[in-house]
Order: structure tokens, then C-alpha cells, then sequence
């Protein structure tokens, strides 16, 4: 008689084994035919409605440590829009761990904004600290990090940067042609030097939604991961006047990038990227037959409509 093993897989791993891989999908645009240039979008804002793109990747690995490490409490740091505290919120109610998140300003409550309600909604603590207060991590962690799982401001860490780079096999896997460039918005550096520790041959090219010089960009970079034999570029002109901040034109051109391709952009990381790829093709940085993949890393829950 045939007796089934009694595995029992917990809900960390249930959470990530049942999930499929995101679509990998061309983007068509008038402009990228004129130039002869392939590009295509990973969908990882499709990966889940909560735990969505680069923070999908970046807990997978973290998550599996804490519970392997037994820790029940999850703590993490972000501002008020963070994507990052509404995916672990998101995600900590979902597997089953509970969620502490330290927000910087302390004039903020858990009904200022949609992120924080969600946060909230979902279980998660919310710990308001003064902005002073919010740049001395290890006093924070010190009064309230005990017994728990501690993931830096927006999920950058080692582990996080080992989830990332599964995304570079992934594509390889979804595309017939070998890849020239992947592309990625830069915050604190985690999700750029996932994909630079796994891209084999591609240039990654980093664009900054935040108003910093390329040398900053890259001791971001370099803290993670080691760079000598590694080809990326860094484009910090594409912030539109820095971290959060909006105009115009960025506004209109992810309207318009939305209708002609039915791809949903935000206005702080993806927008930003984006309106940097156009605007390099329209420059004649790419060759003709270049294949480009440009990573969705979701944020759309912080989207302002
Ligand atoms: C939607 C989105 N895209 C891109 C980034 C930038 O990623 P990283 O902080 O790893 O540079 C972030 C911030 O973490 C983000 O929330």
C-alpha cells in the first residue's frame, strides 16, 4: 500500500511556489519600430495585487529566512508612500507573521494616506517617529526591533538581492534572443544590483528617481554587489526634481505611454524609468535589433490618479 508523505509546507512557502511567472510582453510603440529596437517589459506588477514587483522578489528570500529562523514579528522602516511597508504589510498578513512599521514624520496617523490605511488594514503596526528620530536605525531597532525579523528601508538586502536576480533567469527563459539591456529604476540600489549580480552578458541601465550624482548612485550599487566585471549605466537625469516629485510632462507622458500600450506606469519609480527609455531610443543610444527588457517593479498601489 502506497502511503503519501505528510509534507507540510508552510504558508511562506505556499506563498511563493504557487505562484507563475510574470509575463514577459513586447511594447509596441511607433518609435521603437522607426528605430529598429526590441523592447519588452517584465510584468512583475502582475506578480501579486499586494506583494507586487521588486518587493515580490526582494521578500521571497527574507521571508523564508525569518520563518526558518523562527521569528514571528516582522520590523521594517519607510516613509508615508512606501511601497515597501504596504507589501510587507500585505505579505505579513498573508503568511502569517505580524508586522511592525516604523514611518518617518511624526505629524502622520494611520488614516493620512491610502498606503498607511492599507497598511494598517492589514494588520501592521505603525510607529510614527520624527524625522531626527527616523535617522538613527539602530536606536530605532534597539527600542523596537526585539524578537524580529528586521528588513531595511525599502527591502534592500542580500537575500532581496538573490530574489531580484531570478528575474534575470526568468527572462532568459521567456526570450528566444539573448537580452543587450536590462533596464530598472534605482531607489536604494537593491533591485539594480539584483539584476547586475545575475546579468551574465547585458548592460544594466540604472535610472535614478532620486536626485543624486552617478557616483552616489554607484557606491549604492557597489555596496551590494561587486561591480569590476560588470557593464551598466547610471542616468540621473530623469528624476523630474527629485524623490516623490511630479511636473507635467511626466504626467502626460505616462497618460499617454498607458493608452498606446495598456501598460499601467506610477509616477515615482516606473514612470520616471520609462520616460528615460523612451527618450534614449529617440536619442539613438540603442542599436538597430538591440533587445531591451525593462522591469515592471510595481508600485502601483501608490499610483496618484
Ligand atoms: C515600485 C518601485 N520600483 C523601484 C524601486 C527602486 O528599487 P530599489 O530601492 O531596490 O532601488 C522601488 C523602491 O524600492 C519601488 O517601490
Amino acid at each position: 500500500m502506497y502511503i503519501k508523505p505528510n509534507v507540510i509546507v508552510s504558508r511562506v512557502d505556499r506563498f511563493w511556489e504557487n505562484a507563475a511567472q510574470s509575463p514577459l510582453q513586447i511594447v509596441q510603440l511607433p518609435l521603437f519600430t522607426e528605430h529598429g529596437v526590441r523592447v519588452y517589459m517584465k510584468r512583475d506588477d502582475l506578480l501579486h495585487p499586494f506583494v507586487s514587483g521588486n518587493k515580490w522578489r526582494k521578500l521571497k528570500y527574507n521571508l523564508r529566512e525569518a520563518e526558518r529562523l523562527g521569528f514571528k514579528r516582522l520590523v521594517t522602516f519607510g516613509g508615508a508612500y512606501s511601497n515597501h511597508i504596504a507589501a510587507v504589510a500585505a505579505a505579513g498578513q498573508a503568511m502569517g507573521f505580524e508586522t511592525l512599521g516604523i514611518i518617518r514624520g511624526d505629524e502622520l496617523h494611520a488614516d493620512s494616506n491610502q498606503t498607511l490605511q492599507f497598511a494598517s488594514h492589514c494588520g501592521m503596526h505603525l510607529q510614527f517617529v520624527s524625522r531626527t528620530a527616523y535617522r538613527d536605525k539602530e536606536l530605532l531597532i534597539s527600542q523596537f526591533g526585539d524578537n524580529s525579523y528586521l528588513l531595511p528601508e525599502g527591502g534592500s538586502n542580500q537575500l532581496a538581492i538573490k530574489g531580484v536576480g531570478e528575474a534575470v533567469e526568468e527572462i532568459q527563459s521567456q526570450l528566444a534572443a539573448p537580452v543587450d539591456y536590462f533596464c530598472t529604476a534605482f531607489g536604494t540600489g537593491g533591485t539594480s544590483a539584483g539584476l547586475l549580480s545575475a546579468a551574465v552578458s547585458a548592460k544594466v541601465l540604472v535610472f535614478s528617481s532620486l536626485n543624486i550624482k552617478k557616483r552616489e548612485v554607484e557606491a549604492h550599487l557597489a555596496a551590494f554587489v561587486p561591480l569590476h566585471d560588470k557593464t551598466w549605466d547610471i542616468f540621473t537625469d530623469y528624476h523630474f526634481g527629485g524623490y516623490g516629485k511630479e511636473t507635467e510632462e511626466l504626467n502626460q507622458f505616462i497618460d499617454d505611454f498607458e493608452q498606446k500600450t495598456t501598460i499601467p506606469l506610477e509616477q515615482v519609480y516606473t514612470g520616471k524609468m520609462m520616460f528615460g527609455v523612451v527618450d534614449l531610443v529617440r536619442k539613438g543610444f540603442f542599436n538597430q535589433g538591440d533587445v531591451v527588457v525593462v522591469l515592471h517593479s510595481g508600485g502601483l498601489q501608490g499610483k496618484r490618479k
